[in-house]
């Protein structure tokens, strides 16, 4: 009796695991072209940029580079989830409709979260790994100079 409960769980398991693979996410990839405003203005050297691309810019820009299992449900709905909401609260490829203030405000919040760990995501690095001391060091580097121009924008604009 038992041995036919489990069964039909497992079947019934089995069929919903095949139903939702018919629910597939639009994918996020419009290219990196959408990103080029972000790094005009922000000038990351090209090992900046390399880390932004691998570590970055799958969840906060336009372009996603999706791993096999992401074609797979329901991680591919879970990975759809975390692009939506990175890109809501930080997204390069919107860069252009950001204010000065806007951008100088992400880098700030940028360097904190990379400073604490908290980016990428733990769910990411799970599988990427972390960033090194070294990346991080460049990205703080970099995100500190961007944000200067940014404040000195604001500076300026407030004298006027
Ligand atoms: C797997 C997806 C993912 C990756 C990869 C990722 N992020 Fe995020 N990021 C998120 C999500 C989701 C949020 C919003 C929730 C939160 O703050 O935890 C977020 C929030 C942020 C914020 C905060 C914006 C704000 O206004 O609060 C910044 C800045 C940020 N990420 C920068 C980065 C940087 C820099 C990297 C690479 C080193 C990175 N993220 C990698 C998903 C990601």
């Amino acid at each position: 009796m038992l041995k036919k409960v489990i069964k039909i769980v497992l079947v019934i398991a089995l069929l919903a695991l095949v139903a939702i693979q018919f629910i597939r996410p639009e994918k996020n990839n419009q290219g990196y072209k959408s990103v080029a405003l972000f790094e005009t203005e922000t000038k990351p050297s090209a090992k900046v940029a390399s880390i932004l691309k691998e570590s970055c810019y799958d969840c906060h820009s336009n372009q996603t580079q999706y791993p096999w299992y992401s074609e797979i449900a329901p991680t591919s709905l879970w990975l759809a989830d975390h692009i939506e909401e990175g890109k809501e609260h930080f997204n390069v490829s919107a860069w252009e409709n950001y204010t000065v203030k806007k951008k100088e405000h992400k880098l700030e919040e940028l360097i904190e979260m990379v400073e604490d760990d908290e980016m990428p995501l733990q769910s990411y690095t799970l599988i990427h790994g972390n960033l090194s001391e070294d990346d991080k060091k460049l990205l703080l580097q970099w995100a500190g100079l961007a944000r200067l121009q940014y404040k000195h924008q604001l500076e300026v604009s407030s004298i006027k």
